[in-house]
């Protein structure tokens, strides 16, 4: 073995002139070879994942085009709960953190530009023990309460409907207020709305002028009640639709302005995850509805536990391994609507009643070191292409899922952004929305490929997912993700109907699946430029590993 190397390392001693330096002994010359051997291996193996790549072919025929992406399955969820308003959203107006009217400016401008189309306040189980009059009037009567859902916190109630309403003005989006089933009553809930959207002098109208506000709000979403099966009540489906007729009937939205074209819609509770059941007796039950109830939508509840409840996976500070579970579970995604689909279809055809997944998201450990009644997790690269499968899987659904919410938008959960005092950071997520914004409203254009699977461990998954979807101004844009964490795809794609020149666009990766933003290092996993070549309609890109990508093309 010895005297193999030996006659091997002679090579190394012709790489400099040997009158250049002093001559080496055999021992040395075997010492220096073996170095030199060890130093290629390293180098091979750090280059090998780059190295490394899969094929996939894609076909995309733009002259096709499907159900349009809703803008509104790109809806966030904010609500009263830890950080994620008070000190995430609301500083209070004397706050040293730069804010307008109490609103941070910091978190305003970053939510702008994802151009979030609605968000749902204030809850999520916290809407049914919320009680609006006492977010209203001047800062110094607001009444203090408990938030008993979560943490038995005082909620000082600064920020209530006019807030809310400043907050969704700020940064350009839609109110989807939860009313109060659990708790309230309907008249509670009807005076509620009777003050956000009255334009006519009633008393209510008249209290939200003095109040600041003499222009009727607009309120786009309204849903009636929260999980009413667990927090929002316990209720049976026989009870809750009970309910839900009433609510439905007597809270209106009086806003003239929103009469006909842009009416609000009106939100049942729907089921957790599987469950059929519920499903279908909310749909047997609209079935039959008349001019006195009606419903636009029914809501689904579904998080990503990949080891179940109660969350344990840490959200940073994991490998592979976790990482493919993660994925495989959330693509569960895709079977919870295709059974809910099967419901509705059945009572619905035509597709009146949209699915309407107001709660989704990765729910991991709450960080060590925080009140775990908060649910605070750190965002890593690995939740950015679990929200990429998930906004797929909504899209390829797009015909009936017409609405989502991340849960949440600011220090709760799977969320956008993370603030401590007046630091800020934007998260994995974060960005991941911001690729996705060309997709609000597009058309669904088909996107057939097919690049096999990637295994790790017991675990087996798709090695890419990709979705493409045309713009108002007829603009192609591509997405796919790359799950594997180890290889990178050379993507070749037949593009038809479309004559396209180049494809240009942004991919967000790291060096990590759990790497992380932190506010020491906020840059760690953004988007950066990428660029792929078109030639006589075929698309070439090589996509990185565990990689979100969009792109898209000139004409
Ligand atoms: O998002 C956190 C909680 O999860 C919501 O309050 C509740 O609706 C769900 O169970």
């Amino acid at each position: 073995m010895k005297k193999k190397l030996h006659g091997q390392g002679l090579p190394c001693r012709t790489l400099v002139p040997s009158s250049n330096r002093p001559s080496l002994s055999d021992n040395q010359v075997f010492v220096v070879f073996r170095f030199l051997i060890a130093l290629g291996f390293a180098a091979l193996t750090l280059a090998a994942p780059a190295l490394a790549a899969q094929k996939a072919h894609l076909s995309i025929d733009a002259s096709k085009s499907g159900a349009k992406i809703d803008r509104n399955i790109f809806g966030q969820f904010a609500e009263d709960l830890g950080h994620g308003v008070n000190e995430g959203i609301w500083v209070g107006p004397d706050s040293k953190i730069p804010n307008t009217r109490g609103i941070r400016n910091d978190v305003v401008s970053a939510l702008r530009e994802l151009k979030v189309p609605n968000v749902r306040w204030p809850g999520g189980c916290y809407a049914d023990e919320y009680h609006w009059r006492n977010g209203i009037g001047p800062a110094d009567k607001r009444i203090a309460t408990l938030n008993s859902t979560w943490g038995g916190v005082v909620e000082p109630n600064a920020f209530g409907t006019h807030e809310f309403m400043d907050f969704i003005n700020q940064i350009g989006s839609e109110a989807y207020i939860s009313i109060n089933v659990g708790s309230g009553t309907t008249k509670e809930a009807a005076d509620w709305l009777e003050y956000m959207t009255a334009a006519q002098a009633t008393t209510l109208a008249k209290e939200r002028a003095a109040n600041g506000h003499p222009a009727p709000f607009k309120v786009g979403f309204m849903g009636i009640g929260n999980e009413s099966w667990a927090c929002g009540g316990n209720m049976t489906a026989d009870y809750y639709i009970s309910q839900l007729k009433i609510y439905s009937h007597f809270v209106r939205n009086l806003n003239p302005a929103q009469r006909d074209k842009g009416r609000m819609l009106r939100i049942a509770v729907g089921p957790g995850d599987p469950d059929t059941q519920w499903t279908e007796a909310i749909m047997k039950a609209y079935q039959h509805h008349g001019w006195s109830w009606d419903i636009d939508g029914l809501s689904l509840h579904s998080y990503t536990v990949p080891t179940g409840w109660p969350p344990s996976t840490p959200s940073t500070g994991f490998g592979v391994d976790d990482y493919a579970k993660t994925l495989k579970s959330t693509l569960a995604m895709d079977d919870f609507l295709h059974q809910q689909e099967a419901v509705l279809d059945q009572y619905d055809p035509k597709k009146n009643v949209a699915l309407v997944v107001d709660e989704w998201g990765i729910w991991h450990a709450a960080l060590p070191g925080t009140n775990s009644q908060f649910l605070v997790q750190q965002n890593s690269l690995s939740d950015a292409i679990l929200a990429s499968l998930n906004l797929n899987i909504f899209a390829r659904h797009a015909d009936r899922v017409r609405m989502a919410n991340i849960a949440q938008m600011v220090n709760v959960l799977q969320a956008m952004i993370l603030t401590d005092q007046q630091k800020m950071v934007l998260t994995p997520t974060y960005y991941l929305f911001k690729m996705y914004v060309p997709f609000q409203d597009a058309s669904v254009v088909p996107v057939a490929f097919d690049a096999g699977n990637y295994t790790q461990g017991s675990v087996s998954l798709p090695r890419l997912d990709a979705i493409a979807a045309k713009d108002a101004t007829g603009k192609l844009w591509l997405e796919i993700t790359n799950l594997d964490p180890a290889e990178s795809i050379e993507v070749e794609a037949d593009l038809s109907g479309i004559a396209a020149k180049s494809a240009k666009g942004e991919t967000l990766t790291a060096p990590a699946v759990d790497s992380i933003n932190t506010f020491e290092t906020p840059r760690t996993v953004v988007p950066k430029p990428v660029a792929g070549t078109v030639h006589d309609g075929k698309l070439t890109l090589t996509v990185e590993p565990k990689s979100v990508t969009v792109i898209s093309f000139e004409q």
